[in-house]
């Protein structure tokens, strides 16, 4: 029989919660398939900090690189967070792993389940229909430059003026872009065709290279594909103004960062939304959220964000695109019946509806 190691990366607050409903969801998939997973856990983020120092230890990059696909859920939380530049913060695990697999491609597809339009805080006309890809580049530009944090009081800064003085770079070479735009414009092949590159191109001179090679490469090879230019001020309004009307929506990696939290309101929940990160050799699978210090250890998270994102592990690293429809249908399913987790419940859910992390999860497995 068939067997996948998947590396498990459950990092911090609401994380080993949420991807424990992952796992029994892929359990579920393995044993309808014949399928076997085995899972190799590794530390990641602030639990990696408080063990070994070090926000992304050796071992976690040998664990996932030797599996077949890795799931994360997700790190941080208020004991890490400091502002000292010298001190180790568990975001770095999750860039770092991003950097070292060359996860440069992020996947966020924001679709809306039909019987929770009344969830969004938008109008249920206004949400009908969304079906949005944002392809987000992940491992370039402002998050990767140059940076610098300079305590010197003597006058480092802009004007030679007492005090500190920090910069963060945003860069990007040519081919960097390229890529990331032949990934959108593939994706919208398989869509309805229509891309929308966003950019500040009215003032960043990396934008102004990113809409040319967008274009070059549009023109030469993707010629059949709808292509539009939306500054990204512009974008954050139309997203809630006409959401419906995009398809794939290419961007930096900060912009993407911003649009997406964003985006995801419009489904009802940040915990709704699920992400792909592809490269070349192992991907990773994630939520779009973190990891809601504000709720962990409560057993309240919406697991739906993790569920998803098995499903586009299945899909995308694991080659079986009907168990990944089955996940799909089974959470339709389970919202369909009316289960809800706090954060997409509504007026009218009546209270026997609401369910916790493990019952969502349960529900949904028990559908596969
Ligand atoms: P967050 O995404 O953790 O939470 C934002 C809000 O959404 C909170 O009110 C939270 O309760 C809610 N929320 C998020 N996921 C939810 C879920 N599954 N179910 C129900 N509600 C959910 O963002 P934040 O509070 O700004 O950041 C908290 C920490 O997470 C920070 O340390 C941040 O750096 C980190 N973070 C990590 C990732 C990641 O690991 N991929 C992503 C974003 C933020
Ligand atoms: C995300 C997160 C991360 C990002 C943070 C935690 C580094 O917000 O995955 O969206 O900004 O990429
Ligand atoms: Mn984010």
């Amino acid at each position: 029989t068939t067997n996948y190691q998947i590396c498990l990366l459950p990092g911090d607050g609401i994380g080993p919660e949420i991807i424990a409903e992952g796992v029994k969801v892929l359990d579920a998939v393995g044993e309808k398939y014949g399928v076997g997973f085995t899972y190799d856990e590794a530390l990641i983020g602030g639990c990696a900090i408080d063990a070994t120092g070090t926000a992304l230890p050796a071992e976690t990059i040998q664990a996932a690189k030797a599996s077949d696909a890795v799931l994360l859920a997700a790190v941080g939380g208020p004991k890490w967070d400091t502002t000292d530049p010298e001190k180790p913060r568990p975001e770095q695990g999750l860039l770092g792993i991003r950097k070292e697999l060359g996860l440069y491609c992020n996947l966020r597809p924001v679709q809306i389940f039909d019987v929770l339009a009344g969830a969004s805080t938008l109008r249920p006309e206004v949400v009908a229909g969304v079906d949005l890809m944002i392809v987000r580049e992940l491992t370039g530009g402002l998050y990767f430059g140059k940076r610098e944090r300079v305590f010197d009081k003597d006058g480092a800064g802009v004007g030679g003026a007492a005090g500190q003085y920090a910069y963060d770079t945003l860069e990007y070479s040519e081919f960097e872009i390229e890529r990331i735009a032949r990934q959108a414009f593939e994706i919208a092949r398989k869509r309805r065709s229509k891309v929308t590159s966003v950019d500040k191109a009215n003032v960043l001179e990396t934008s102004r290279m990113w809409r040319e090679v967008v274009h070059r490469i549009h023109d030469a090879d993707y010629a059949d594909v709808e292509l539009e230019d939306l500054l990204v001020d512009n974008t954050a309004m139309q997203l809630i103004n006409r959401p419906a009307d995009f398809d794939v929506v290419v961007t930096e990696n900060m912009f993407g960062d911003i649009l997406s939290d964003e985006a995801a309101q419009i489904t009802g929940s940040l915990g709704m939304l699920a992400s792909a990160s592809l490269g070349d050799g192992v991907a990773l699978y994630e939520p779009s959220h973190g990891s809601a210090p504000d709720i962990a250890g409560r057993g309240i998270a919406n697991p739906i964000a993790q569920i998803l994102s098995v499903e586009m592990m299945l899909r995308y690293s694991l080659n079986m695109p009907e168990a990944a429809d089955d996940v799909r249908r089974a959470v339709t399913d389970v919202l369909d019946a009316g289960f809800r987790t706090g954060d997409i419940k509504d007026a009218d859910t009546p209270e026997d509806k609401v369910v916790g992390t493990e019952a969502m999860g349960t529900l949904v497995a028990e559908r596969i």
